[in-house]
């Protein structure tokens, strides 16, 4: 590897090493958000996801309770605990995570059973914010990816509209230019306002989109005779 006149590393190919991760070497060297992630102490770049996108949108402003789907290797709650010092928060992720000060961490899979019920246990209150950054590893059939990380998304919004306090917002992560129209629908029923948006720290070249829904309005009892 050496420094080249514009300052950009360039990244020699290694017998081993295959195109694809050489791209992604070069990529992760040559990223500002990977640098400042470093500088600034956080885990991930998709740190600076949440920190524009509170920016925009002030998801963390006030906040008391949070929840955190998808929080490896937690960037998005070091965010939230620096923002919001006071804040209880849970997360929940197929991989370990080492520990954050201050946050409850569950190594499970959030689409179990029990998932929502231990998540809600450890944070002994109904949340302001649930936030999912979550992902499913990709196969590489666009569109069975596509349905994977949707169901993800339709998991969150359930989960989200059974707990959240009123007023709270909802934010994820989804793909292929935003949530499908029924899932969009579902929002607009039970938040004020739902909004895409494409953070400038979101690669470009991914599909990659986030849904912001804010102002729950509250779950409405169904009368059981
Ligand atoms: C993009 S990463 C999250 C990055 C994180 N927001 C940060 O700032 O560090 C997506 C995460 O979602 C997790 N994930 C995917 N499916 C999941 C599931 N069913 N339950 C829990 N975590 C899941 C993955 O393991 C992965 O760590």
């Amino acid at each position: 590897m050496r420094g080249t006149g514009a300052g950009r590393q360039r990244v020699k190919t290694a017998r081993k090493r295959s195109a694809q991760s050489t791209r992604w070497l070069a990529r992760q060297l040559n990223d500002p958000y990977v640098h400042r992630a470093r500088a600034e102490g956080y885990r991930s770049r998709a740190a600076f996801k949440l920190i524009e996108l509170d920016e925009r949108f002030g998801l963390l402003k006030g906040v008391r309770r949070v929840v955190d789907l998808g929080i490896a290797p937690g960037g998005w709650s070091q965010v939230v605990r620096r923002q919001a010092p006071a804040a209880a928060i849970v997360g929940i992720d197929l991989l370990p995570v080492d520990p954050i000060d201050g946050v409850t961490i569950f190594e499970m899979d959030f689409m179990a059973d029990e998932a929502p019920g231990v998540l809600m246990e450890a944070l002994g209150g109904a949340p302001d914010l649930v936030m999912s950054d979550m992902a499913a590893n990709t196969v590489g059939h666009p569109q069975t990816d596509a349905l994977r990380t949707m169901a993800l998304v339709e998991t969150a919004l359930a989960f989200a509209i059974d707990v959240l306090r009123p007023g709270g917002t909802f934010v994820s992560k989804v793909f292929a230019g935003g949530a499908d129209a029924a899932l969009v629908a579902e929002m607009k029923r039970n938040f004020t306002t739902v909004k895409h948006a494409k953070p400038p720290s979101s690669r470009k070249g991914s599909v990659e989109w986030f849904v912001v829904a804010q102002g729950f309005k509250g779950r409405t009892e169904v009368a059981v005779d």
